[in-house]
């Protein structure tokens, strides 16, 4: 094996970080890791076994104990075994990851995982922090953004794709309530690492966005 690459791909909710990073992981021939599945399997376990979601000691616990597997090409998230794949979706879940992710605790406990998966194999990891912590020394940094109105409109057409009606109002102010509390936290807070390539998504389409990271990534190797 050659030396291992880590692309790291950060930036706030419904940036397009998944789609994105999952079509450069596979024109890569990376692994595609969603780090934010990982908050959200932890939430999960959380709401179902009642553990608060403010009790720092016990989601530490719970995310030490959880088994969080990806399957190859990230299409299925396994928890404990179980697919949970659309669970972890469920909107209620997206706030309650967020409310996991401020302990310290929680985040040890999955930066950790998250190296070990980066130091077996090449990957396209995206989150919240991946460039600035988990991998502050990632061949490859992007920060991908977009304007809230045009992340929650893509939110409502990507649930609406699945059979769900949103209203795009209540999504941007979900989107902004989470990008607030991600952002202002005090352990490894949304932030631009200064060596990311910025990329703002707003007026571009995914096909575009993919063919720019595919050029910085060339660019940067
Ligand atoms: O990317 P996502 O929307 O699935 O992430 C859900 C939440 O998980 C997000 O609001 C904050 C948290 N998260 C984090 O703190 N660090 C990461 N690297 C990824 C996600």
């Amino acid at each position: 094996m050659t030396n291992r690459v880590v692309v790291a791909i950060d930036g706030p909710a419904g940036a397009g970080k998944s789609t994105i990073a999952r079509r450069v992981a596979g024109k890569l021939g990376f692994v595609y890791i969603d780090s934010g599945a990982m908050y959200r399997a932890v939430a999960l376990k959380a709401m179902r076994g009642g553990t608060g979601l403010s009790d720092a000691a016990g989601l530490e616990e719970l995310a030490r104990g959880a088994r969080i597997e990806f399957e190859p090409g990230g299409s299925r998230v396994l928890l404990d075994g179980e697919d949970v794949s659309a669970a972890i979706r469920a909107p209620e879940i997206s706030p309650a990851a967020s409310k996991v992710s401020v302990f310290s605790g929680v985040r040890r406990a999955l930066v950790e995982q998250q190296r070990q998966m980066g130091a077996v194999a090449s990957v396209v990891m995206e989150g919240r922090d991946i460039g600035s912590v988990v991998f502050p020394d990632a061949e490859v940094k992007i920060y991908l953004d977009a304007e809230p109105a045009v992340r929650a409109a893509r939110r409502v057409l990507e649930m609406e794709g699945k059979g769900q009606t949103l209203d795009a109002g209540e999504v941007e102010r979900e989107i902004r309530e989470r990008d607030r509390r991600d952002s202002t936290r005090a352990d490894s807070p949304l932030v631009r690492a200064p060596d990311a390539v910025y990329v703002d998504t707003t007026a571009m389409g995914p096909d575009e966005v993919e063919r720019v990271i595919l050029e910085i990534v060339r660019q940067r190797l």
